[in-house]
């Protein structure tokens, strides 16, 4: 399809996706976080509504604004998110988890700002392991849905790259993993991406590298052939 008028093919599918980066409140101040801007999960989202999807993004603490046309629920930490998701994941035809989750939360959430006369030189905070959301959406996957998830992998060496994202896939169940790699400067927060795309079985079936949207499409392309219904 030409840059300005994509193929309609997800005319009055569901698509579920989440973007951006949880956040886990310490005190009401303060929060653990990551550098995750939402871009790719948000130019997943645009490119969706173009094809003529149904959109609804769940917004975790986005750097970009949300396309128009799409329907934005916002989620602040990982159990947003999961509330969120458990709202719509059932009716949904796709969903596409390109939210950055924090893998742990601190076990309590203090209700007064934590003070430094009240600690020492050094803080310890005891964290407790958030549920892993896109292993849980893939449990509960009914025929016909297709789920996606990304892995954000810093590990340079293209055959490591590949089995950590043959070992990610197995472990969450999902149709499809996104595999990118990520570091100080690559991935998060940039207007680029280069990924692998793996399916159930691990096998490569798309790679794609370019501007955020065109590796939208690129997904978007997959998840079409695959077996909506
Ligand atoms: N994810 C999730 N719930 C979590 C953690 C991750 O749903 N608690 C999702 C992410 O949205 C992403 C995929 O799982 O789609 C992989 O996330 P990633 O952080 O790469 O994998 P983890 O399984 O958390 O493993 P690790 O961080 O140790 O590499
Ligand atoms: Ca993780």
């Amino acid at each position: 399809p030409d840059a300005g008028q994509p193929e309609q093919d997800l005319v009055n599918r569901r698509i579920l996706i989440s973007a951006g980066g949880t956040r886990e409140p310490l005190d009401p101040v303060r929060f653990l976080g990551n550098r995750s801007s939402g871009k790719q999960g948000v130019a997943l989202a645009e490119a969706a509504r173009a094809r003529g999807g149904l959109v609804t993004l769940v917004a975790c603490n986005l750097e970009v604004p949300a396309p128009d046309g799409v329907h934005v629920v916002q989620a602040g930490s990982a159990r947003d998110l999961q509330e969120a998701l458990s709202a719509s994941a059932a009716s949904a035809d796709v969903i596409i988890m390109a939210a950055a989750v924090a893998d742990y939360r601190p076990t309590d959430v203090r209700s007064e700002k934590i003070k430094k006369e009240h600690t020492g030189d050094t803080l310890t905070l005891e964290l407790v392991k958030n549920p892993d959301i896109l292993a849980e959406l893939s449990a509960a996957c009914r025929p016909g849905q297709v789920i996606v998830g990304f892995a954000a992998e810093t590990e340079s060496d293209p055959d490591r790259l590949l089995t950590l994202g043959r070992e990610k896939v197995t472990r969450k169940g999902c149709d499809y993993l996104v595999v990118n790699r990520v570091g100080w400067s690559e991935g998060f927060a940039t207007d680029r991406n280069t990924v692998l795309l793996l399916d159930r079985h691990g096998v490569i079936v798309k790679e794609a590298s370019g501007s955020k949207m065109s590796v939208a499409h690129r997904i978007l392309d997959v998840v079409v052939q695959t077996r909506l219904p």
